[in-house]
């Protein structure tokens, strides 16, 4: 399989960074948002860590024109004619998402793969809104995207042996690792780290340190970058609630319930750094 097109669905921090990362691996991309102002946001995003990468003669001035020049934009989801690989970071919300994948099945040529950054929604049944459930996958790439090293590769149920293999290679294109993982809820890195962070959460809520005491022993201790509730501000308060209740629901198992603390904070709207306020503040 050839892939030398790649659309992106979604302009924001996933999609713009993935956008980015294809592009300088030399793809040619097509960023896709629903309106023009989103790819003007996401665009924006990209050429600032491009700069930097020349600021620190890691890239050339012609290589960051060349990726670039090889972005192009898009609010028609029927430009999908002309990808090879279209990869999806719109909303997580199901209904959304298997509206849009309707409408690529339709536009996209045969051969292309669909895929899905979803982080906790089952590839599966994604797919099966397709009429080529055996070409449809999961690519859950990490926040941030251009330094992040993972993408955990997710087979769904009708995926094929030569659709995964041709995304295992187009992944190691990226200088990206992948790692083959089974549609279950929250795959391996959310499964591990939510309850991590909704663990670390309880602790709070129960009292037994301070956010930064607690942050401070998994730096520390652990030699995490970001303590874990650093690191939920930073995923973003809903996100850690969307996927316990998907790990929750998707198990039945209680060790899954989410800690009444953070339903608490996202009713109150302090979701973390996107809204200057969650465990920490950002103003
Ligand atoms: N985009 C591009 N580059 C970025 C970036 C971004 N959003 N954020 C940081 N960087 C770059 C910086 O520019 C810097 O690059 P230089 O080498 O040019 O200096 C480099 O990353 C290191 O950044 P900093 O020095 O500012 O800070 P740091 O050393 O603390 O690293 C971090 C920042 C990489 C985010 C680090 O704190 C980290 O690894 N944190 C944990 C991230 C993590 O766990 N991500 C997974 C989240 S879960 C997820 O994504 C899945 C899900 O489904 C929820």
């Amino acid at each position: 399989m050839n892939i030398k097109t790649v659309m992106v669905i979604g302009a924001g921090q996933m999609g713009g960074g993935i956008a980015q990362v294809c592009a300088q691996s030399g793809y040619n991309v097509i960023l896709n948002d629903l309106k023009d102002e989103f790819l003007t946001r996401g665009l924006g995003v990209i050429k600032k860590n491009l700069n930097r990468a020349v600021s620190k003669e890691r890239m050339t001035e012609e290589d960051k024109n060349a990726t670039l020049g090889r972005i192009t934009r898009s609010t028609d989801l029927n430009d999908a004619k002309n990808a090879d690989l279209i990869i999806e970071a719109a909303v997580e919300n199901m209904s959304i998402k298997t509206k849009i994948f309707e409408t690529l099945d339709q536009a996209a040529p045969a051969h292309a793969i669909l895929a899905s950054n979803t982080s906790s929604l089952p590839i599966t049944e994604i797919a099966a809104a397709t009429k080529r459930p055996e070409q449809v996958i999961g690519m859950h790439f990490m926040n941030p995207v251009p330094v992040m090293k993972l993408v955990e590769i997710i087979r769904g149920l009708a995926t094929t042996d030569e659709v995964y293999q041709a995304i295992e290679e187009m992944t190691k294109s990226l200088s990206k690792a992948p790692v083959e993982v089974e549609d279950f809820p929250g795959f391996v890195s959310n499964r591990i780290l939510m309850p991590m962070i909704n663990e670390a959460i309880y602790t709070l809520y129960e009292g037994v340190a301070t956010k930064e005491a607690i942050d401070d022993v998994m730096k520390m201790g652990m030699n995490h970058p970001m303590g874990p509730l650093q690191l939920a501000d930073f995923i973003g308060l809903d996100t850690c609630l969307y996927i316990m209740e998907i790990l929750h629901e998707g198990f039945g198992d209680s060790k899954y319930r989410p800690c009444p603390l953070l339903r608490k904070y996202v009713k109150a709207g302090w979701l973390g750094k996107k809204t200057g306020r969650g465990f920490y503040s950002y103003e």
